[in-house]
């Protein structure tokens, strides 16, 4: 049985979705739609210097009164202030964000600035906004994170070393325009990994203690069209069918997470993230499997349903058995995409261990683990396996 009796959820998802190629084009009539009149594109130096901006800049036309790039990897509070600074000095009363992860979230913590006053610090945590922030429009360049779809925005304190996160159904962005277009010369290696990251939020939805039917049905055709498109994806960037459907797979696997949640994986990813900069979807992907192998016991049934949607032939097995081979077959898949499977290969010191598992048991996804995790002699077994 995959929900017991005292099942109960909310769903929400109020962001409007455009996709298409060249569906950039609309961004100046989506803005109208939101009654954004000065608009502030946001993004960082390589996706402005790729080009990626200056479609968008020809859409909105006039309605754009700038173009803030100084957002980096692993975004930070200084860059919202700064950025927030900027649009305040320019009146701006929208945000366009084009880019990935971090973009997007900076975009959405930008026009928290923009709408409320303060710091980003007054704002963090879970539901503290009571209205609707500036309106956002948001266009990824990658398809990974999902951001485009959640009421999440992290950002690094890079003072501290900690990410900090704010959740509020305020900060959704209004409409997310999916356009392959926008990630066909991705590199293969950001391809496969910020690919991964869509994959482990489907996974995270499915097996998180809030998963409910939507999410799991959102998730689990996310898992199905990466499976089958991520890899031509990365060996062949410049396909825009597959770069389409990964983007779509992305979006519903935020979706999915955005209502469900994510566990111990992205506990771990961040605080990897955090104290050594390795790449998010990078640490999930290294991580997912053995994640997956310490949760097994706790939710066979989940994973192989899993199995299912990656293909795998389990018609006479055990929920156990296909659990086991789905985790098998997704090292098989990030081995295939050339993605690193040990935190060793990316410098992690394994006497540091310590202090990443420690920092994941504050991490607000450890709570959602199917498994109880929040507990160092737990988490530390799993990081020593993924090292
Ligand atoms: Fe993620």
């Amino acid at each position: 049985m995959f929900y017991d009796d005292t099942l109960s959820f909310d769903y929400y998802n109020p962001t409007r979705l455009v996709f298409g190629n060249k569906a950039i084009q609309d961004t100046g009539a989506e803005i109208d739609s939101l009654g954004g009149k000065r608009v502030l594109i946001v993004t960082d130096k390589g996706v402005r210097e790729a080009g990626l901006t200056d479609p968008v800049e020809k859409a909105l036309g006039n309605r754009c009164v700038g173009i803030y790039d100084g957002c980096i990897q692993d975004s930070g509070v200084h860059i919202v202030d700064e950025g927030a600074a900027i649009a305040r000095e320019k009146e701006v009363d929208a945000l366009v964000s084009v880019g990935g992860g971090s973009v997007i979230d900076t975009a959405k913590c930008m026009a928290v600035l923009i709408t409320e006053g303060g710091k980003l610090d007054d704002y963090e945590g879970f539901q503290l906004l009571d209205r609707l922030q500036a309106p956002h429009v948001a266009i990824p360049t990658t398809a990974g994170t999902g951001s485009e779809a959640t009421y999440v925005a992290i950002v690094k304190d890079w003072e501290h070393s900690v990410k900090k996160m704010i959740v509020d159904s305020n900060i959704i962005p209004r409409v997310a325009i999916l356009d392959p277009m926008m990630t066909v010369n991705l590199p293969p290696d950001l391809t496969a990994t910020t690919g991964m990251d869509a994959f482990t939020h489907g996974v995270e939805a499915i097996h998180s203690l809030q998963a409910a039917p939507i999410s799991d049905a959102m998730a689990l055709h996310a898992i199905r069209l990466i499976k089958k498109n991520l890899p031509d994806c990365v060996n062949n960037g410049k396909d825009v069918g597959s770069r389409g459907q990964q983007l779509i797979a992305s979006y519903m696997a935020g979706v999915a997470f955005g209502n469900a949640q994510v566990g111990l994986v992205h506990a771990l990813a961040h605080s990897l993230g955090a104290l050594f900069g390795i790449p998010h979807g990078k640490a999930n992907s290294i991580v997912l499997p053995h994640v997956m192998k310490f949760n097994l016991d706790k939710c066979p049934e989940k994973y192989a349903l899993i199995a299912e949607a990656l293909g795998l032939e389990i018609a006479n097995m055990s929920s156990m058995e296909a659990a086991r081979l789905a985790v098998e077959d997704i090292q098989e898949m990030t081995k295939s995409l050339g993605i690193p499977q040990t935190l060793r290969e990316c410098e992690v010191p394994r006497d540091k261990l310590e202090e990443v598992a420690l920092q994941s048991l504050s991490d607000g996804s450890i709570v959602y683990n199917p498994k109880f995790a929040m507990d160092i002699d737990l988490v530390l077994p799993v990081l020593e396996e993924a090292w």
